[in-house]
């Protein structure tokens, strides 16, 4: 089975990460899932910003966690005005009419730690969304590069599938065996192009892998070869087309 192609802050290689026009571009290149990363406002709304500030993505400058969602809407975010709320992308997602799953990430540390996971699954239990009949076919899952807020998780919504991201094959996690609150492991592509064995030894524990940020041909080649299951990538079409090419 080809891996499914998930656009990484929408289809980002081509129009700013995080945009509304970026995700709905994703979609139109026939991306089978969406990526993005959150963060709450000082007000406690959920947004889409992969940075602690605003700085490099919008024209304005400080933290999301000391903005209010008013302050950042006022903002101009490469060529978009305001910002997108995961309210606003959970609704893109579910008004183009296709199933397309939305890979959601909290960013950690932060000043509001676990009150960004409560106020996710709050959320997510809002649009219908946090009760799957079954993990494979959820609409949505949930994922971290902290181990404390998968956990939290899998405790908050244990009907959620998890991914576990990791910058580091931590010799806990060589094996291919994961956690129990985690689902899925989450590789950086740098690990499967040291340890392409990892994917299979995952694989032989039930744990399908989901492998960022990959846009190289190369490397592409590499996780359809391996078995990576959803492969996160900046440029959906381009992507899909060396997958095409075998
Ligand atoms: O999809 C996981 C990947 O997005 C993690 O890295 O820094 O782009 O959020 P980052
Ligand atoms: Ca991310």
């Amino acid at each position: 089975m080809q891996p499914a192609v998930v656009a990484h802050r929408g289809a980002s290689a081509h129009l700013a990460e995080h945009t509304l026009a970026a995700y709905a571009l994703a979609i139109d290149q026939g991306a089978d899932a969406l990526e993005c990363d959150i963060r709450l406002t000082r007000d406690g709304h959920l947004v889409c910003v992969h940075d602690s500030r605003v700085d490099r993505t919008s024209n304005g400058t400080g933290r999301v966690s000391e903005l209010t969602l008013r302050e950042l809407s006022e903002l101009d975010y490469g060529g978009e005005l305001g910002v997108l709320t995961l309210a606003a992308l959970l609704g893109l997602v579910a008004d183009h009419g296709r199933d397309t799953r939305l890979f959601i990430e909290t960013k950690h540390p932060v000043r509001y730690g676990r009150l960004v996971e409560t106020k996710l699954v709050a959320q997510l239990a809002r649009h219908g969304l946090a009760t799957p009949a079954a993990k494979a076919e959820s609409p949505v899952v949930l994922m971290s590069f902290s181990a404390m807020a998968v956990r939290r998780m899998r405790a908050y919504a244990p009907a959620l599938p998890t991914v576990l991201l990791f910058t580091q094959l931590w010799p806990i996690l060589r094996d291919g065996s994961l956690p129990s609150w985690a689902d899925h492991p989450g590789p950086g592509v740098h690990l499967l192009r040291r340890d392409p064995g990892y994917v299979a030894r995952a694989a032989e524990r039930g744990n399908s892998t989901y492998c960022w940020t990959v846009d190289d041909p190369a490397d592409i080649r590499l996780c359809a070869r391996i078995g990576v299951r959803w492969l996160a990538t900046n440029a959906p079409a381009a992507t899909r087309a060396v997958l095409g090419a075998g």
